[in-house]
């Protein structure tokens, strides 16, 4: 199977994309670690998946934590990371806290800093490479989502600036920008507001008919990326989102 023997941290694993990409890594044979704030949903995956995952708990707003994740995951070394973990707040910008906005930078931008830092030695040793998720909104502005959309337009930027930087040691970094996918993330209740401006949030919404993204669809794409398949890629944002961003 394409990924025999190969080590996979996978961080959102308790839900949405990390769930379907932990079950789809399991299936291609991989050795699977999950770590996920939320300790009940990576057991539910954990019973999803081919082969038992090793199980981590952890927070991405807590640094050590998310140290303390890749050594549990590399301990007989580490061939792929794939950052999915993240959390969105949105609202009339005017209205939005300082501490939120501080909040999603540390769980969908710093964590992703510290948790590529702590993989890169191992990854150097393997020859392996790192799958972050990034967003449409890292390719446009969106209206009342301003700091989840620089968390991820920050995302997309450690991502091409890293596969600069370990190109030459052999190790490929990418990014995956979703656009609308079925999850309980998409589902965040819109802001109770009557500044808000639907048609601003709306006006990039998919093409294809049936445009909104299972999280199978992007799991698919993360074992694209991750495999020798894609070998000849790096520093690259691949979209899958329906046409969302074309225009
Ligand atoms: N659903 C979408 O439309 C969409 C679009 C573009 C990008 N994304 C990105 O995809 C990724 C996965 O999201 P999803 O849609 O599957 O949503 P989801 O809510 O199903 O999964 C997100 C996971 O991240 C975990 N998480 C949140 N805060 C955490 C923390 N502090 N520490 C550790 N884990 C934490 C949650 O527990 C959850 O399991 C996120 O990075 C999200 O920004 C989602």
């Amino acid at each position: 199977m394409e990924f025999d023997g190969k080590k996979v941290l996978i961080t959102g694993a308790a839900s949405g994309i990390g769930r379907a990409t932990a079950i789809h890594f399991a299936a291609a044979g991989a050795q699977v670690t999950i770590g996920d704030i939320n300790a009940a949903g990576l057991e539910e995956t954990a019973g999803m998946m081919a082969a038992s995952p090793n199980v981590v708990p952890y927070d991405a707003s807590d640094f050590d934590s998310c140290r303390a994740l890749v050594a549990a995951a590399a301990t007989d070394g580490l061939d792929v990371l794939c950052n999915i973990s993240g959390m969105m707040k949105w609202g009339p910008s005017l209205d939005f806290s300082v501490e939120d906005f501080e909040q999603v930078m540390k769980v969908n931008t710093t964590s992703i800093f510290v948790l590529c830092q702590a993989a890169l030695p191992h990854l150097i040793e393997s020859k392996g490479n790192i799958v972050n998720t990034a967003s449409a909104a890292a390719l446009q502005g969106i209206a009342y989502t301003i700091a989840y959309s620089a968390s991820k337009h920050a995302v997309a930027a450690i991502t091409k600036g890293l596969a600069i930087e370990f190109a030459a040691k052999g190790v490929r970094i990418n990014a995956i920008c979703p656009g609308h996918v079925d999850t309980p993330l998409a589902a965040t209740p819109p802001p109770q507001n009557d500044d808000v401006d639907w048609s601003l949030v709306m006006r990039n919404s998919p093409k294809l008919l049936d445009g909104m993204c299972d999280p199978a669809d992007v799991a698919e794409m993360f074992a694209f990326l991750a495999s020798d398949r894609a070998r000849k890629v790096t520093g690259a944002l691949f979209s899958i989102d329906g046409g969302q961003v074309a225009g």
